[in-house]
């Protein structure tokens, strides 16, 4: 749990955990850490004006959770968000990737633990979902810098090195858009038209980002239903029972629901859906949860990318992470039993034969 309730000098008040390496925004703020040995929260105090890098990698190792009361921390919010908007318009440099990275797992936290719940639970509320369609705007807005791919690459590579389910999420979002840009660049290169010739340019343009915001939501939603999963069976350090596994499989319809609920709007969206709904499902039946073998164009894509993330990602006690040579060799073994698309897996053989060869 992110949020927690807890008596600090006799005030009954509410905290959230932030991200230790975002420690020094919230310098002048008092910042708490939970106690080693006793539990509950202490203050974590700075011997000079700001949190020395030891001491920031010193939690990180430890995985000592740091913590700031929610009334600060909503506060600064917003000149973290100002920050992460500064910082995505470029260029972006290895410093700033990292920064981006930290801030978008804060901020993607927040909305898969759904702190403002309202319900208690751990339901989503329009306000989070608000938040993260913001985010996904922020990373296609990185579409129009000059060096979008090597931005998007750049934060993909340092996000690669976590391993939950919110850094599978915007990690998956990611490819996507590095996907879609390709895919983009590709045409322009076959079809040199010229732009001024182009009467209805700017709208062209409008719907593109319109259809790429599409895409990056659903990406980063379409895992979401795994908050109504239990954690010991999210984070099992082994592998899932048959009956874990059937249960782990229900963060499809979840997640589904938990959209329904919340945004009328998104629920339509054929791309949110098909991200949600389909992203397990595989073209041969074999798929989950309903074995179906028509698949929607976004269900596909996003079915793929998400196992081509989950591969070279997800290092396990029990099995480690594959190269992206690997990854793909095992996904043209399911092309080659009929799940996947073979057009779709030799683009993402261009995407990754791309960032080797650069
Ligand atoms: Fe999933
Ligand atoms: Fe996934």
């Amino acid at each position: 749990m992110d949020t927690l309730r807890n008596k600090v000098s006799g005030k009954d008040e509410r905290y959230i955990q932030i991200r230790p390496s975002l420690i020094n925004f919230y310098r002048d703020l008092p910042v708490y850490i939970i106690h080693p040995q006793k539990g509950g929260l202490v203050r974590f105090l700075a011997r000079k004006e700001q949190y020395a890098e030891k001491a920031i990698s010193f939690l990180t190792k430890r995985g000592i959770s740091v913590y700031v009361r929610l009334s600060d921390h909503k506060e600064r919010n917003s000149l973290l968000e100002e920050k992460l908007v500064e910082y995505l318009d470029g260029p972006i440099d290895a410093e700033k990737a990292v920064f981006i990275k930290e801030l978008t797992f804060q901020l993607v936290n927040e909305f898969f633990v759904g702190q403002a719940a309202p319900r208690g639970g751990h339901l989503i509320d329009a306000k989070s979902l608000k938040k993260i369609a913001k985010i996904a705007n922020y990373y296609v807005g990185l579409l129009d810098l000059e060096n979008a791919a090597e931005a998007l690459e750049m934060i993909h590579n340092v996000i690669l090195k976590d391993l939950t389910t919110y850094a599978h999420s915007v990690n998956t979002m990611i490819l996507i858009l590095r996907y879609l840009e390709q895919e983009r660049k590709q045409y322009r290169d076959k079809i040199s038209f010229p732009n001024e010739l182009l009467a209805n340019r700017h709208e062209i343009d409008q719907k593109q980002r319109e259809q790429d915001r599409k895409w990056a939501l659903g990406a980063i939603l379409h895992d979401i239903g795994k908050v109504g999963i239990p954690d010991e069976l999210l984070k099992a350090a082994r592998k899932l029972t048959d009956k874990e596994y059937e249960i782990m499989k229900m963060h499809v319809d979840f997640g589904w629901e938990m959209i329904r609920a919340v945004s009328s709007a998104y629920s339509r969206d054929e791309i949110v859906k098909g991200a949600i709904l389909h992203h397990h499902e595989r073209l041969d039946g074999t798929g989950y949860p309903r074995k179906l073998t028509e698949l929607s164009p976004a269900g596909q894509l996003i079915g793929l990318l998400d196992c081509y993330e989950a591969l070279t990602t997800d290092k396990r006690p029990y099995r480690s992470a594959a190269t992206p040579l690997e990854a793909l060799d095992i996904l043209l073994k399911d092309v080659k039993a009929g799940k996947f698309d073979p057009t779709l897996l030799k683009k993402l053989a261009e995407l990754v034969a791309n960032d080797h060869i650069a």
